[in-house]
């Protein structure tokens, strides 16, 4: 068994700024409207690529202008896209506004996203079986998630973004499940549990009860929690001046990802994770702000 396969989205990402985000019904002025690689399954994909793992990609583009900048990073990176189809579809595309104090809205249009159902990653079967991790997002359809998670012959890593409704045994095999606080609270949702709360603890410890075996709980700027039943652990991030914190969250998965195939335990993967993350803060985009093994990452103060 060996490397990772990803079974996610590809999309091509529109990206303006904005010096605030519009209120419903209202006209901003902005700038920029490029075109960058992204999508979730993407964008962990390569992160995971940059830090050193072996990746393959399970998904599916369009035929399409958009299909080329959606995958050059990845290939150009060395991901293995033999599983990504190409489809009759448009490729999918997420329409993302960046705000001057770095947050951003996202519009996600699946396109051909939508095409990674239960038989597309069947096709794949033999991928899945031989990976050391799966690594799934909730961008594609529920029924490709499901067959993912039951063909997966290694561990299963979940980040469900956006939270989608999936069957509760496909999801439960997250170990770890990660989420933000939002997501997390989402999650509880889907399974039944009132959480009423937003402190983080409580919520990871929710989580475990609620039947995962282990949670990561991303928390932006606060850095993140590790939790197993037998502790929680705090994992501090570096502060820095964020500047588009598009596609964070993802490079903290692929990186995290890359660092439990490279043999660290969760905390130590988490802790790395965490400066990678904050490292794709400072710059613009999701996957152009990735960085390598040779990038000198932000330290944490303190
Ligand atoms: O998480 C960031 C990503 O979400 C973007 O790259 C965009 O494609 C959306 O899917």
């Amino acid at each position: 068994m060996s490397g990772v396969v990803v079974v996610g989205s590809i999309n091509a990402d529109l990206g303006v700024r904005v010096a605030r985000h519009p209120k419903p019904g209202e006209t901003l002025l902005g700038a920029g409207g490029g075109i960058t690689p992204g999508g979730k399954g993407a964008n962990q994909a390569l992160a995971a690529s940059l830090q050193g793992a072996d990746v393959t990609m399970i998904g599916a583009v369009g035929s399409d202008p958009y299909a080329a900048p959606a995958t050059t990073l990845l290939r150009e990176s060395g991901v293995n896209l033999d599983a990504v189809d190409i489809t009759g579809e448009t490729t999918g595309l997420a329409v993302i506004a960046v705000a001057d104090d770095g947050e951003n809205t996202i519009i996600f249009v699946p396109g051909a996203n939508a095409t990674v159902t239960d038989e597309q990653v069947r096709q794949h079967a033999d991928a899945l079986r031989e990976a050391e991790i799966t690594l799934l997002q909730g961008e594609i359809p529920a029924s490709g998630f499901a067959a993912a998670t039951e063909l997966a012959g290694g561990r299963v890593v979940v980040n469900l973004a956006p939270v989608i409704d999936v069957p509760r045994d496909a999801l439960l095999k997250a170990d770890p499940i990660m989420a933000n606080e939002h997501e997390a609270g989402l999650i509880l949702e889907q399974l039944g549990v009132q959480a009423a709360t937003e402190e983080p603890r409580e919520l990871a410890t929710a989580l475990l009860e609620a039947g995962f075996t282990s949670v990561v709980l991303t928390l932006g700027a606060h850095g993140a929690l590790v939790a197993t039943p037998e502790k929680i652990m705090d994992i501090p991030t570096p502060k820095v001046q964020a500047v588009d914190t598009t596609g964070a969250g993802d490079a903290f998965a692929g990186a995290f990802v890359a660092r439990l195939l490279a043999g660290d335990d969760m905390v130590a993967a988490a802790r790395h994770a965490a400066r990678v993350g904050a490292f794709t803060t400072l710059s613009a985009g999701a996957q152009n702000s990735y960085p390598g093994l040779a990038a000198v990452l932000p330290e944490v103060q303190g």
